[in-house]
């Protein structure tokens, strides 16, 4: 399958088997961050009680930064991995207060912040600002690994560079958001781990590990 046609395909799927989530009608880079940084550890049946919980009581990044720490934490009560929580809090003062308030608005800048990685960077610049920057995470190896049968190690260096390359060449570059969010719940709902639905995968005539009989098999991991 080329390029193209892949990325067709996941935002056809996506668009066909949409998932109404309350940060996806939004363009706010704040909401956007917060709604990463609750889904970074957690499902997302989860989170979103947490996510409305703080967008009500924090509407905009002011109201996070003029809050107590404990008010914060107390909020997030439940949740665990509360370092989350104190670099969310910490994050949103930089930005009110050293920055004036004005959201770091590319790739570049957003992994600067605090409990920021490459795959929380990339959803965040692609679904506020429209970058083309491809998110890699569990689901994403999985999808790439058995669709395109790479047997590289996924927690390899080596194969986290070759995801990743393969990854950016794939994005669409008209869509970038779209497709990055159709490529998650793709892997989240339809490629998933165990017992995928390949009978209703768009991709079963060409997937690498469907024809060759290997879905359990990728993607690969070592256990070091
Ligand atoms: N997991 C991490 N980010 C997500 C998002 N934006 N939508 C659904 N699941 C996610």
């Amino acid at each position: 399958i080329d390029n193209q046609a892949f990325s067709n395909s996941i935002l056809s799927w996506y668009r066909s088997n949409p998932r109404e989530l309350p940060w996806r009608g939004t363009q706010n880079p704040y909401k956007i961050w917060l709604s990463e940084i609750i889904l970074q550890q957690t499902r997302v049946a989860q989170g979103l009680p947490y996510y409305y919980k703080f967008v009500t009581q924090y509407p905009t990044v002011k109201d996070l930064a003029e809050a107590p720490e404990e008010e914060v934490l107390r909020l997030w009560q439940g949740l665990g991995y509360y370092s989350r929580a104190r670099n969310l809090h910490f994050c949103a003062k930089q930005i009110w207060f050293d920055r004036a308030g004005e959201f770091p608005n590319s790739y570049e800048e957003l992994i600067k912040l605090k409990g920021v990685g490459s795959y929380t960077a990339a959803a965040i610049a692609s679904f506020a600002f429209g970058e083309c920057k491809a998110v890699v995470d569990g689901n994403v190896f999985r999808v790439l690994a058995r669709v395109f049968g790479i047997e590289t190690d996924i927690a390899s260096g080596k194969g986290k560079r070759q995801f990743q390359e393969l990854a950016d060449q794939l994005i669409s570059k008209d869509e970038p958001g779209e497709y990055n969010q159709a490529i998650m719940d793709f892997g989240a709902r339809l490629c998933v781990p165990a017992k995928p639905d390949c009978e209703s995968c768009p991709f079963n005539g060409s997937c690498f590990a469907y024809t060759h009989n290997l879905v359990d098999s990728l993607p690969v991991k070592i256990n070091k």
